[in-house]
């Protein structure tokens, strides 16, 4: 029996890999230290596994640490998601993410180092945002880090801070990159569910530019299933790596836009444009060999059945995200004092 401590387990990603750890490992004991931003929300996890004598839910700030020290010191392996990960609230307002992101993750990387001893691995969830655009295709993990916004910059701080604590005193990290993720408990915030709903709700998909912005897509199920595959790897073949998680193949926002609404039975007219939104990555495509090589990934499903069983998700759980329709939008003040919604 093993004991997970899962921070940010409350929010998208890090709910979904919540229930697939209980589904899969019914006999591990798993500890989620959320602290309940918007961003996380308690409905994201069954009420089976609520109540469940293996799981704790934890109502703290990865930046405590006296608490992080103490959760951590009962756990055999920490996956770190807790962060402010909206690109666009981090042009408004950037401290919270270099709070969070940074010094959150410095809490938890100077607790896994403190309980070292009992501490199998320790698996920081990172980004792609700490690329930038593409200055190669496909985008290995040697490729430059060029934070484009404020998020992928704290992001990158963090990423790096990890790698800093492998060379400096050997903790057993794991670097994980995950490019875009979709999929259900997603908020409303992000692109695919705000095409979703907005398209359900008959409302305009509004697209940022032209909308040929093109990203990497995985189905967070199959992320959860490499996070998962790093978490039981023999740890000296993947210590101190960074790895991406993605598909190996990009797409771009105005064609996702066309499915949604081609899936949904909806008008193209409800496309419409806006400018382009500062700090925005032109182009993303992994590279999935090192992650092939490190963890025998497979690949995900395709992303037109991912979508599907999405869209399926959003439309058979209207009272799930009603409640975060007024945050689809979010204000930036880019300089001068007028506002943009995003
Ligand atoms: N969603 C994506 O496409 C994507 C892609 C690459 C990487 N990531 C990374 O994956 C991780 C999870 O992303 P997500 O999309 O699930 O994010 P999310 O915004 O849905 O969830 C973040 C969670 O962290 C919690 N949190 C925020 N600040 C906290 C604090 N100070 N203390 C404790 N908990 C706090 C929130 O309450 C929330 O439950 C993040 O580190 C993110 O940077 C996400």
């Amino acid at each position: 029996m093993k004991t997970i401590l899962i921070t940010g387990g409350a929010g998208f990603i890090g709910s979904n890999f919540t229930r697939y750890l209980f589904q899969h490992y019914p006999d591990y004991r798993l500890i989620v230290l959320d602290a309940l931003t918007y961003a996380g929300n308690l409905d994201n996890f069954p009420v089976a596994l609520k109540t469940h004598p293996n799981f704790t839910f934890w109502h703290g700030d990865v930046r405590d640490s006296a608490l992080v020290l103490e959760l951590t010191s009962q756990a055999d392996a920490v996956v770190h998601f807790a962060a402010e990960t909206h690109v666009a609230r981090s042009i408004y307002d950037d401290r919270r993410f270099f709070e969070t992101d940074v010094l959150g993750t410095q809490c938890v990387a100077s607790a896994v180092l403190r309980c070292r001893d009992r501490i199998e691995r320790f698996l920081h969830i990172s980004s792609s945002e700490v690329y930038g655009t593409a200055a190669t295709v496909p985008m290995t993990e040697q490729h430059p880090l060029n934070p484009m916004s404020p998020y992928a910059a704290a992001k990158a701080g963090a990423d790096r801070l990890v790698y800093s604590y492998c060379t400096t005193y050997a903790v057993p990290a794991v670097i994980l990159r995950p490019f875009n993720q979709y999929g259900p408990y997603q908020h409303l915030e992000k692109v695919i569910p705000r095409f979703i709903t907005s398209a359900i709700l008959n409302e305009p998909l509004t697209l940022h530019g032209r909308g040929e912005a093109r990203r990497d897509w995985l189905h967070v199920e199959d992320t959860c299933r490499r996070i998962d595959l790093a978490l039981h790897a023999p740890i000296e073949r993947i210590q101190g790596q960074a790895i991406n998680l993605g598909s190996g193949e990009a797409r771009d926002i105005r064609s996702i836009a066309r499915l949604i609404l081609r899936m949904l039975h909806k008008p193209e007219s409800l496309i419409s444009f806006m400018d382009e939104r500062p700090g925005q990555v032109q182009h993303h495509c992994s590279s999935q060999d090192r992650a092939r090589e490190l963890l025998g990934i497979e690949p995900g499903r395709p992303f037109e059945a991912g979508l599907e069983e999405t869209i399926r998700w959003y439309r058979d759980h209207p009272d799930w995200w009603r409640k975060q329709l007024n945050m689809r939008r979010v204000p930036i003040k880019n300089g001068g004092s007028s506002v943009r919604y995003y």
